[in-house]
């Protein structure tokens, strides 16, 4: 049976592979909403970029709930250094579409809520892929909803990795650390993806190329998006290629066989100075800390992008 998600999002080229890789898999994957956050650019931004990704699906009829504009406690932080004005510019400077469409009139965090509660116990999936505060404010309005999801599937975090966003921080932790120190502390089945293993999933030239020339029409336009993403990481951090965040989330939930992890107690940090949003993994279980994530930390590449270049040629 598919496995049932709400995802969570603020696209975001990375999200937006994540998006379509998920629709992309019906037999594993059904998306019963997008819920989208402030995070890579404005609430607005990001909530227009989901819309175009549906469009380009042709999967319309999925709806997007626009949620939190702003972090719990903190002022707004975005990356438009990284995204581009729009959050989801392309190397050819053409635009995916504008929508049709429009968000559903329901709040984000009320949709996840009135999901999980409406839905068998443990069978709705929460994806996270930007910033938690949907997420922490969902399960600070119905606790109730922590137990009866199925699980929280995040990316963020950097645990012996250096941050994006300053040297201890990853962007998605850093933008609302309270969010994530909440969640993280809520007792939900959490398993997260940080940069020890998006790190190693690199868009180099050859797998860009592959997406272009084997991944059908939808795989032009995100060959197209993924090469302005490229830009910022290969000429900051002299790399091959932009790591594939996002999507690490829902390829596990597609193939676990692709990933490797271990539980172990992970916090975060919420104190001003330089660990500030900073995630701290229990890697030896040096402390009596009982475990509240399976922290995933390696995988295989080539078979990560393969999976994504056959889901998206369906598109
Ligand atoms: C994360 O931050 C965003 O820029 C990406 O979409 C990803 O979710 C990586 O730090
Ligand atoms: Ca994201």
């Amino acid at each position: 049976m598919a496995t049932k998600i709400i995802l969570d999002c603020d696209p975001g080229h990375d999200d937006a592979v994540a998006i379509l890789l998920a629709l992309g898999a019906p037999a594993h994957i059904e998306v019963l909403g997008l819920t989208v956050v402030g995070g890579n650019v404005s609430l607005q931004g990001t909530v227009t970029n989901a819309l175009r990704v549906l469009m380009l699906a042709n999967r319309e009829e999925v709806a997007v709930y626009a949620g939190c504009p702003r972090p719990l406690v903190r002022e707004m932080v975005t990356a438009e250094h990284v995204h581009g004005e729009s959050g989801l510019d392309t190397a050819s400077g053409e635009l995916l579409a504008v929508p049709k469409t429009t968000a559903r009139e329901k709040h984000a965090v009320n949709y996840i809520i009135d999901t999980i509660r409406q839905s068998e116990s443990k069978s709705v999936t929460l994806v996270a892929t930007g910033p938690l505060t949907n997420v922490a404010a969902a399960f600070a309005m119905a606790p109730d909803i922590v137990d009866e999801l199925k699980q929280l599937v995040i990316m963020g975090g950097a645990f012996h990795e250096p941050g994006n966003i300053t040297p201890a921080a990853e962007f998605n932790i850093y933008v609302d650390p309270h969010a994530a120190r909440s969640v993280f502390e809520s007792g939900a089945a959490i398993t997260v993806f940080g940069f020890d293993i998006t790190h190693q999933m690199r868009i180099t030239p050859a797998r860009l190329k592959s997406i272009q020339n084997n991944a059908g029409r939808t795989g032009k336009v995100v060959a197209d998006f993924l090469d302005f993403f490229n830009q910022y990481d290969m000429s900051k951090y002299g790399w091959d290629g932009a790591p594939l965040h996002d999507p690490c989330t829902v390829a596990w939930l597609i193939d676990p066989t692709l990933f490797e992890g271990s539980q172990m107690a992970v916090t975060v940090d919420t104190t001003d100075g330089p660990n500030f949003g900073r995630t701290v993994a229990d890697w030896y279980a040096v402390t009596e800390q009982k475990p509240n994530a399976l922290v995933i930390s390696h995988g295989d590449s080539d078979r990560f992008f393969e999976l994504i270049i056959k889901r998206l040629a369906t598109l």
